[in-house]
């Protein structure tokens, strides 16, 4: 998704967001405002930019520089333009002992890239996370803003296949207004069960569905 970040306006929905969340903090405290509003210009302009840092300390308003230092400490604020479909594989304790170093391995295979790249076409970019607090169903991975869990491979196949073959939806007013990871920016498959209940990684040695 390439958005043109040289001329920022908010959407409506957006901008409305913006009014009723300064009716939230006290006069003094407007700081508090850089999160949700960052946030929420991610999911406008599909990427933190440096333009898009200026847009959100002038709409605040905050001085540029505390808008930068919160965008480069949360990793969930993208640096740079990500593909369609964000594929975070969480890689901490629990998912790595279930297999999430194989879950990463194949989807690189699959879609020849390695973490931290999008592929060519702009469909997939691929991340390595910390704990997602999913920790009870792992392997798994987040997709935008959604998750799938125990994880295998094959739900793995399937997914980036169901994936590719979903089409983009424009955010909508309900989307903005809910505010910020409450819902898809893109229209996700909504067999999403169907991927929760997967057999597992099969790990060396270890029979399917044995862990
Ligand atoms: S270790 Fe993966 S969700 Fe917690």
């Amino acid at each position: 998704m390439s958005i043109d970040h040289s001329n920022l306006t908010w959407s409506k929905p957006a901008a409305d967001r913006l009014e009723w969340l300064r009716t939230r903090y006290p006069a003094d405290k407007q700081r508090a405002l850089i999160l949700p509003v960052l946030h929420m210009a991610q999911r406008e302009f599909g990427w933190v930019s440096p333009s898009v840092i200026d847009f959100v300390a002038a709409a605040i308003p905050v001085p540029t520089i505390q808008v930068e230092e919160v965008a480069c400490f949360y990793t969930m604020y993208n640096r740079k333009p990500i593909g369609r479909w964000h594929l975070q594989v969480c890689h901490n304790i629990s998912c790595s002992l279930m297999g999430a170093e194989i879950v990463l391995e194949h989807i690189e295979g699959k879609l020849g890239i390695k973490r931290g790249e999008t592929t060519p076409d702009g469909e997939f970019t691929l991340m390595g996370a910390e704990c997602l607090g999913s920790c009870g169903t792992a392997p798994m991975m987040q997709v935008n803003d959604h998750y799938y869990e125990n994880l295998g491979l094959s739900d793995v196949d399937e997914l980036l296949e169901t994936l590719r073959a979903t089409a983009d939806i424009a955010d909508d007013e309900a989307n903005v207004a809910h505010g910020p990871g409450s819902g898809p920016s893109r229209k996700l498959p909504q067999d999403g069960e169907a991927h929760t209940a997967g057999s597992g990684v099969v790990l060396p040695g270890h029979a399917a569905g044995g862990h």
